[in-house]
């Protein structure tokens, strides 16, 4: 997909959460013309619309526009499906968002459908996102799909890569393993600074990345330290006595120590 000469390619966004949000401005960034955003909520929807420079907008799927080249449903993975089944637009290119949704949920929408699956985490109240440091997963229903969302997420951002269902599936789980359960961690470590009243999480900041930073050259098992990986029973049995009133945070750590241990018993 090329846009034709002086004729930029128009989006219908359906959807006005954290992803439609962040996307429609890295859409417009990349001179994607944005035609119609449509929402449950009528308000909110006419606020993003006019926040973002949508064309048009609606609170009903019946009133979607027709002439759009891509039409981007971002919303709820539960969701897809079924707001997918009250859809037609034979020959459009429609595109889902979602880590874990397969691809063929779109068939029925239209023949041409694709996912474009940022790996990242966005919320609503974080700037816009600059989309070229995020690798961007595509994949298509054929070739002519294939060509158009390849050219999109080029726009977006030049880590573009191709990943069949399953496999982006299986990314989606690393993801969550990985970065949702440890900013669960976060929580669970503020929460007893917060009410031990020693007011000083902000400091564990720069320990937290160098953390992350160690991954560009050490795999996390080679980069583990702490009392688990060293084996200091002394220092576990401190901590555990510590956190006798923190059912919470006790079981976590016991669990945690435990996997570590295991992974570095002699
Ligand atoms: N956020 C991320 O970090 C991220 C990263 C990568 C991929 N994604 C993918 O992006 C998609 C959207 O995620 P999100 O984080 O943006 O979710 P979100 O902030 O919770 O927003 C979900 C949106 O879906 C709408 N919605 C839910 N059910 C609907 C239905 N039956 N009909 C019409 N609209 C419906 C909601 O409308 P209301 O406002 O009316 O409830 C809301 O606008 C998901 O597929 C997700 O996997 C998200």
């Amino acid at each position: 997909m090329s846009s034709k000469k002086n004729k930029p390619l128009s989006v219908v966004m359906v959807g006005t959460g954290n992803l439609a949000v962040h996307l429609s401005h890295a859409l417009r960034k990349a001179k994607l013309e944005l035609t119609q955003i449509i929402g449950r909520n009528k308000s909110k929807t006419k606020k993003i619309a006019s926040q973002l420079g949508f064309t048009s907008h609606s609170a009903s799927l019946s009133k979607i526009a027709l002439q759009a080249d891509i039409y981007f449903i971002c919303i709820n993975d539960d969701e897809i499906k079924k707001v997918s089944s009250q859809m037609k637009l034979p020959g459009k290119l429609v595109v889902h968002c979602s880590g874990t949704v397969p691809l063929h949920t779109l068939s029925s929408i239209s023949e041409n459908h694709a996912v474009l699956y940022p790996l990242y985490s966005f919320s609503s109240s974080d700037d816009p996102v600059n989309f070229k440091k995020i690798p961007i997963f595509i994949e298509a229903s054929n070739k002519k799909s294939k060509s158009q969302i390849l050219f999109i997420s080029k726009k977006l951002s030049p880590a573009a890569i191709s990943l069949n269902s399953l496999q982006r599936e299986k990314l989606h789980l690393a993801a969550v393993l990985s970065a949702n359960f440890s900013n669960y961690l976060f929580h669970v470590a503020w929460d007893y600074l917060h009410k031990e009243k020693v007011n000083h999480a902000k400091n564990l900041l720069p320990l937290l990345e160098k953390t992350v930073s160690k991954l560009h050259h050490h795999s996390p098992l080679t980069a583990q330290t702490g009392p688990a990986r060293r084996g200091d029973k002394k220092t576990i049995q401190k901590h555990l006595l510590l956190l006798k009133n923190y059912p919470e945070q006790k079981s976590v750590y016991r669990l945690l120590t435990r996997l570590i241990q295991l992974h570095f018993q002699a």
